[in-house]
This record gives structure tokens, sequence and C-alpha cells, in this order.
């Protein structure tokens, strides 16, 4: 039961929500989103998820179109309506409808804001493996800013899935980036090491809770370069979203990773962030 979504205020049935064909979302790909992921009806980091996508709203000049509080009820709303429980808010703003297909601007234009709900799978899973691949990160050199824009990501996405892996790892020069989907971790003898937050990277929201609660028991966290041969004999290497948590990879290529099962820094952390997560602070 997720078929109501919310659009420009109005909560609709999934099939019937409708935007206009010169939505500069549809043509150019010009908007940016969120995935916010709500556990027992109830948003998780709510407010660093707003703030991240108040900061790429401002990296693209489009106008925040609700404050905290409008946001926070239009999220809420959308939860009851689609009956509680865990899940995923996909979230979305367009800069809007213009005249005509143009590259430049239109002034004050009115953005396009579309929010949908879907299950959490991952919420109600025992944490597993997956595999990846290391491939070439394609992508523009703006990866910081959550734009709709995914063609790079889906062709990565895609490209892994069909060579019979779960995620695809990125690097530039050898240089690990992040996931096509995902924030990139590893262990060497029990320090955490992850690529720094900068224009290559998403900062993920749920990268940072894995660092403050790694900090917080104690482990050493080094944001830092990571080269594929650094990774590739890792203890333990895994990815981190708010879809998929923390997700351990147990073999990249024909690399077996560490010893090819979940590691005791991945466990225990994975752990703490499911006690975390069930104090639900926003
Ligand atoms: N993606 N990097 C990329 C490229 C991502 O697409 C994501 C998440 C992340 C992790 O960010 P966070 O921890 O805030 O979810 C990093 C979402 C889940 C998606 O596109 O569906």
């Amino acid at each position: 039961m997720t078929d109501i979504v919310y659009l420009n205020g109005d909560l609709v049935a999934k099939d019937s929500a409708k935007i206009s064909v010169l939505d500069r979302g549809f043509l150019f790909a010009d908007g940016v989103y969120e995935v916010i992921p709500v556990y027992n009806s109830t948003p998780f980091r709510l407010k660093q998820h707003l703030s991240r996508l108040n900061a790429c709203l401002m990296q693209l000049d489009i106008a925040n179109p609700h404050s905290a509080i409008e946001w926070k009820n239009i999220i809420a709303t959308l939860i009851q309506r689609n009956g509680g429980g865990h899940l995923a808010i996909y979230l979305q703003v367009t800069r809007g409808v213009s005249k005509e297909r143009n590259h430049l601007l239109d002034a004050n234009m009115t953005p396009t804001v579309l929010l949908m709900a879907s299950k959490l799978t991952v919420a109600e899973q025992n944490i597993q493996s997956i595999t990846a691949t290391l491939l070439n990160d394609i992508r523009w050199l703006h990866c910081d800013i959550k734009s709709i824009a995914l063609l790079g990501n889906i062709m990565l996405s895609n490209k892994a899935r069909q060579s019979g892996h779960d995620e695809a790892i990125l690097h530039r020069d050898g240089l690990v980036t992040e996931g096509a989907a995902s924030n990139v971790f590893m262990v060497k003898h029990r320090e955490l090491f992850t690529p720094p937050q900068n224009q290559l990277i998403l900062g993920g929201i749920t990268r940072d809770v894995i660092i403050e609660l790694a900090e917080a028991s104690g482990l050493k966290v080094h944001q830092q370069d990571i080269h594929i041969d650094q990774l590739l004999s890792a203890d333990e290497v895994w990815i981190s979203s708010s879809a998929r948590e923390i997700s351990p990879i147990r073999q990249i290529d024909d690399k077996i990773i560490g010893s090819g099962i979940i590691g005791p820094v991945a466990s225990v952390l994975h752990s703490e962030f499911q006690a975390f997560k069930k104090t639900l602070i926003n």
C-alpha cells in the first residue's frame, strides 16, 4: 500500500499523477532528489536530508519551495497515507515548467515537488554480504549534487548487474570514489578508511552516521584517498546508503575480500546502526 504520491500540494494516486512535458526535470533532468529512510513511521536523520537538499538546491539556484517544518509535515502525511512502517521516501524537486524548451532559464519559475513512498525492505533483513565490480567512474565532476541526472550511475549499475554483481565500485585514475548508488568504506588493521568528501562523491547521510558510530566506539577513521590496490587488499569492505544501510562486500571481481565472510568491524557497526536507528534522532 504505497500508492499515494504528493505532487505540488496534492495527494494523488500514483497512476494519476501528471506533470507537464515542459517540466525541466523531464526535459533536462534539471532537479535534485533525496531518498529518506523511514523506520517505524519515523524519518531517519530528516534534518540532515533536508539540509543536503537545501545545499543542492542552492548550488543549482533553485529556491527551496518549502521550509523545514513544511517538508516535515508533507513527509508525515505521506507516511501516514501510505500505511507507515518501514519506508523509503523519494523526494524530488525540479526547477519547474518552462514556457518552451530552452537551456536558458525563465525568470521566477515555480519548482515541481514530487514525493513517493516505497517499502524499505532492508530494514527487515539481517546483514547480508554482496559482490561488486570495479568500474571507471565515467560521471561528471559534481557528484556532490544529488542530481536527478543519473545516466552515468544507471549505466554503471547495470554494467555491474550484467556481470553478475550487486554494485559497481567506481574509481578515477585508480582512486576509489564511491559506489554507483552508495559510499565505500574499508577496514585495514582495525582502522576505517573512506574516500574524502569532495565534489567527486555524494556526502552520504549513512556515511556520516557510520563515521560517528565508528569514532564513538574508538575506531580510528581516515577520510582519505584509497587506491584500488588498497581496497582489494583490505580486511573488510562495505558500501553504505539509505536504501542498503551497511552492505559488506565479500568479493570484488575475482578478488575475495578478507576471508570472504562478513568481517567483525562491519558486524559490530551494523549492530550499532540498528540500535541507533531505534533511537530515531532526527
Ligand atoms: N543513493 N552515493 C551515491 C552516488 C548515491 O546514489 C547514494 C544514495 C549514496 C549514499 O547516500 P545516503 O547515505 O545519503 O543514502 C552515495 C540513493 C539511496 C538512491 O539514489 O536511491
